[in-house]
C-alpha cells in the first residue's frame, strides 16, 4: 500500500484546486497472471493475482445528473450526461469510465451525478491490465457514491461487459474479476466458466518478477480479436463431430488429434494450445498450493512455449526475456503474460534470487536490444477498496 498512499494525498490535492469538496478514494489493482493465457475467453481456467500498483478514484457527489471525469495522467476533463439516451464512444481513455456508468444503469443501478479524478501508477498498454483496474475503481466509486452496495463479482461481469459492448474489445473476465475480488498474498484460481474460485496461497519464499519489454505493438488488439475468431471458428468446426461443445474448454486433446482434418493447420494449434494451457493451469495450481514451485515453473516455461509457437502470441523480445530469465539461478519458470505481442514477462523466483535476476535480466536484455527493461519485484496484493482501507 506504500505506493498507493503517495498517491493519494496528491490526488486529493489536485481534486480540491479543480473541483473543490471532499471527495473519497477508491483502488483498483492491475494483475499478473501466472499462468492460463488466452484461456479466459475459452471458458477456460486462469491463476491471476493483484499488483500492488493500482488505478484510484477521487469521487464526490454532484447536485445533478452529470458525471464531470478528469485524468491525471491524460490531463483531460470530460463530462457526460447520466441520462443520455444514445450514448457513444469517443475512443479515448473517456470510454472505459462512460462504459461503466451505463452498463451499471443497465444493470438496474441507479447512479447519480458526481465529479471523478482519476490517478494510478500502472503502466498503459504493458499488459498489466490498467483498463481493467480503471473500470473496477470508477465502478466501485459510482457505486459508493450513490450509496449502493458493491456485488464483486456482478462489478466484474458489468466492467468486463462495458469494456465488449462499449469499448469495442473482446476480452475475458479475468482481468475484471482479479481486481475484483483478490486477495492479499494469494492467486485466484478462476473457472471462467464457472467463475468458481479457488484462492491459493503464494508460497512466501517465493516472488513473483515482471519485466516490462516496453515494447508495445499496435497490431496488439487487432491480433487478440484475430485469435479469439481463430478460437471460435474451432469450437465451430469441431461441433460438427462434437455435438453440443459450446467452447475449446469442452475439447480433449485426444478429441481434436482424432478431428484434426477438421481445422485449419492454424486453427488447429491454436485450439492445441488453449486445450493444453487449461491442463497446464490446473496442474500449476495443483503444484502451488503444494508448495512445487519447480513444478509450477515448468508449467510456465511450457506456457511460453506453446504461446509462442501455437498460439503466435509473443514477439522476439519476449522470447528474449523469457530466455535470459530462465539462465538466472532460483527461477523457477517464465512466460509472456497477457495479451502478448509486446508488454510484460512473469516469473516465479525464489526471494534470495530476486536482485540477481533483476540484475541479469537488466543487462542481457539491454545488450541485445538496446533498451532498458522495467523490471518489479510483487507480491500478490488485495483487491479494489477504499483506499487506506
Ligand atoms: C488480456 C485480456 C484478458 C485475457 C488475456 C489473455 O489481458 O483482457 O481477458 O484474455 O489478455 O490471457
Amino acid at each position: 500500500m506504500e505506493i498507493a498512499s503517495t498517491i493519494g494525498p496528491a490526488l486529493l490535492a489536485h481534486f480540491r484546486q479543480a473541483f473543490g469538496g471532499r471527495p473519497r478514494l477508491f483502488r483498483a489493482p492491475g494483475r499478473v497472471n501466472i499462468i492460463g493465457e488466452h484461456t479466459d475467453y475459452n471458458d477456460g481456467f486462469v491463476l491471476p493475482a493483484a499488483l500492488e500498483l493500482a488505478v484510484t478514484t477521487a469521487i464526490a457527489p454532484r447536485p445533478d445528473r452529470r458525471l464531470r471525469i478528469a485524468s491525471l495522467a491524460m490531463g483531460a476533463t470530460v463530462e457526460f450526461d447520466l441520462d443520455d439516451v444514445a450514448p457513444s464512444p469517443r475512443g479515448d481513455w473517456s470510454d472505459y469510465v462512460r462504459g461503466v456508468a451505463i452498463m451499471l444503469q443497465r444493470a438496474g443501478r441507479q447512479l447519480e451525478g458526481a465529479d471523478l479524478m482519476i490517478d494510478g501508477d500502472l503502466p498503459m498498454g504493458a499488459g498489466l491490465s490498467a483498463s481493467a483496474a480503471l473500470e473496477v475503481s470508477v465502478g466501485y466509486a459510482l457505486l459508493a457514491n450513490s450509496g449502493l452496495d458493491v456485488d464483486r463479482i456482478e462489478l466484474a461481469k458489468i466492467c468486463q461487459r462495458a469494456e465488449n459492448e462499449f469499448v469495442g474489445a473482446r476480452c475475458g473476465v479475468m482481468d475484471q474479476f482479479i481486481s475484483c475480488c483478490a486477495e492479499a498474498g494469494r492467486a485466484v484460481l478462476l473457472d471462467c466458466r464457472t467463475l468458481e474460485a479457488r484462492s491459493i496461497a503464494v508460497d512466501p519464499s517465493a516472488r513473483l518478477m515482471v519485466c516490462d519489454t516496453m515494447v508495445r505493438h499496435e497490431i496488439a488488439t487487432s491480433e487478440y480479436n484475430l485469435r479469439r475468431a481463430d478460437c471460435e471458428r474451432a469450437v465451430a468446426a469441431l461441433a460438427c463431430e462434437l455435438h453440443g461443445i459450446v467452447a475449446l474448454r469442452d475439447v480433449t486433446l485426444e478429441q481434436l488429434e482424432r478431428h484434426e482434418a477438421l481445422l485449419s493447420e492454424t486453427m488447429f494449434r491454436r485450439a492445441r494450445h488453449v486445450i493444453g494451457e487449461n491442463a497446464r493451469t490446473l496442474r500449476a495450481a495443483t503444484a502451488l498450493e503444494g508448495g512445487d514451485l519447480f513444478e509450477c515453473g515448468r508449467m510456465m516455461d511450457l506456457s511460453h512455449a506453446s504461446l509462442r509457437d501455437d498460439y503466435e502470441a509473443s514477439c522476439p523480445e519476449l522470447d528474449l526475456i523469457v530466455e535470459f530469465a530462465g539462465g538466472v539461478e532460483g527461477v523457477y519458470g517464465s512466460r509472456m503474460m497477457g495479451g502478448g505481442f509486446g508488454g510484460c514477462a512473469i516469473s516465479l523466483v525464489d526471494a534470495s534470487a530476486v536482485d540477481r535476476f533483476a540484475e541479469t535480466v537488466r543487462k542481457a536484455y539491454e545488450d541485445a536490444t538496446g533498451t532498458t527493461p522495467s523490471i518489479f519485484c510483487c507480491f500478490p496484493g488485495p483487491g479494489v477498496g477504499p483506499l487506506g482501507s
